[in-house]
């Protein structure tokens, strides 16, 4: 199977003004010489502890961050020299599901209007084609087309990540960066968010950058796993081996940390 993205030796390093020196500034290396890819139809697991550098790589993946060195290549394509339309073909077919569902969603907006959103920025001038494609995101996240008039905050937390998911489904995309997208559930809750992402990665073909800090999720949902510590990737591959056999020390941390179920 092909690769649909490519990360290569990826470094991103921020830098903030030092008011106290002009010659020194402050900076963080948030990632370090990152590789990985992710084939058609993958959830890859990205799993560290926080500030490994986890939403960092994600935001880069997507273009909403810029790299300082290094590639990443979408389709074969270096997504850094798209020119104008190539980035507005991106732009559609890689979304971001958000770990907070609370604050991702404008409160002031009714859910048809969130909905609608994305669809009015990439230009479906067509109302009832707009329409048909709200009705489909509400029926694949299991949503209740009442809700359409309402906003977010008549919600719970569960329907709330559903509307999140269905604003990220509905121009169609090819690939989804999920940054921890159930973290912010309750426990009970966060299986049925899980499922549902798996059963629509099945049925509409999806591929997934899966962010989470629980390896059990992630185990659960991927079938490879890339393991961040102070933004390097200390072991990768597929997420049985890495249970059963385990390489490096701070996976092992990581394994010992889980409770067992
Ligand atoms: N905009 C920013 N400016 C400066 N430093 C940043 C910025 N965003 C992140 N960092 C730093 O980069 C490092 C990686 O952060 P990042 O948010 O990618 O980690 P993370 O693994 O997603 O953490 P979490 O699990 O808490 O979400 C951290 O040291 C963080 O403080
Ligand atoms: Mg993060």
């Amino acid at each position: 199977m092909e690769n649909l993205i490519e990360v290569r030796n990826l470094t991103k390093i921020y830098t903030a003004e030092n008011i106290f020196s002009k010659e020194e500034n402050f900076s963080t290396l948030a990632l370090n010489n990152v590789s990985l890819s992710i084939k058609k139809g993958e959830i890859l697991g990205l799993v560290g502890e926080s500030g490994s550098g986890k939403s960092t790589l994600g935001n880069c993946v997507l273009r909403l961050l810029q790299p300082t060195r290094g590639e990443i290549l979408y389709k074969g394509e270096n997504i850094m020299s798209f020119d104008k339309k190539k980035l507005i073909n991106f732009r559609r077919s890689a979304q971001i599901i958000f770990q907070n569902p609370y604050s991702s969603l404008n409160p002031k907006m009714k859910i048809k209007d969130i909905l609608e959103e994305p669809l009015i920025i990439h230009k479906m001038e067509n109302k009832k084609e707009r329409e048909e494609r709200i009705f489909k995101v509400i029926e694949l996240t299991g949503l209740n087309k009442d809700g359409l008039n309402r906003f977010p905050h008549e919600f719970s937390g569960g329907q709330r990540q559903r509307i999140a998911i269905a604003r990220a489904l509905v121009l169609e995309p090819e690939f989804i960066v999920a940054d921890e997208p159930v973290s912010a559930l309750d426990v009970s809750i966060q299986a049925q968010i899980l499922n549902l992402l798996k059963d629509l990665k099945e049925e509409l073909n999806l591929t997934y950058l899966f962010i989470s800090h629980d390896l059990n999720v992630v185990r659960y949902l991927c079938n490879n796993v890339a393991i961040m510590n102070r933004g390097e990737i200390v072991e990768y591959g597929e997420i049985e081996s890495i249970f059963n056999n385990p390489q490096n020390e701070y996976t092992k941390t990581l394994l010992s940390a889980i409770p067992v179920i």
